[in-house]
């Protein structure tokens, strides 16, 4: 008899990672690669339109899809699709069929704001996982809004983000 049959639950293989990417990180495309290499399907959920303070962003829902999508493909990882979402993302998991949500943990910072979320989550939809990936050393401290600040101050991000979100960074503060 398999675990699954012995305790009733089913298996999850499809996860969501949900974020603004605003814009994608290192430290995203990290998580990003290692939960693929926990999960058979991974979808990139990204959010529309305003940031954890409520303000707009910087990238438009399309414009972080596409260099999402695009990063992904120069590192191999086409087969994660990125997807738009607006509403709840408990509403966006059930529809897509995921069974937990995936999310990069960095230093103890991030704890209190996630596990509010996945309080709330859990609240929301009580089948929905919420499953944590420590982010690595080396990104535990690369975040959007840093990347944002110093690429508006015109200094080198290139050891923080994609080669494609350099360039959409030297765009958009030229
Ligand atoms: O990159 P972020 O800002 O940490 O991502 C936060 C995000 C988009 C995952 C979160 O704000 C979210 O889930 N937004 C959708 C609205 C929602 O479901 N809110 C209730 C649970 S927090």
């Amino acid at each position: 008899m398999s675990t699954t049959e012995q305790t009733g639950a089913a298996r999850i293989d499809h996860v969501v990672v949900p974020g603004t990417f605003d814009p994608v990180t290192l430290g995203h495309m990290d998580v990003i690669s290692r939960t693929r290499k926990l999960f058979p399907c991974v979808t990139v959920a990204v959010a529309a339109s305003v940031n954890k303070r409520g303000r707009g962003t910087a990238f438009t829902l399309e414009e972080r899809v596409e260099m999402l999508r695009q990063a992904l493909a120069e590192e191999g990882l086409s087969d994660v699709e990125v997807l738009p979402f607006t509403g709840l993302l408990v509403d966006f998991a059930r529809e897509q069929g995921a069974g937990a949500v995936v999310k990069g943990l960095r230093a103890m910072t991030d704890f209190e704001y996630e596990l509010q979320q996945a309080d709330l989550n859990y609240r929301l939809d009580s089948e929905l996982e919420s499953i944590f990936v420590m982010s690595a050393p080396q990104y535990g401290y690369i975040s959007s809004s840093v990347v944002r600040q110093i690429a508006s101050l015109g200094s080198d991000v290139s050891t923080f983000v994609p080669p494609n979100v350099v360039e959409a960074l030297r765009h958009r503060f030229s």
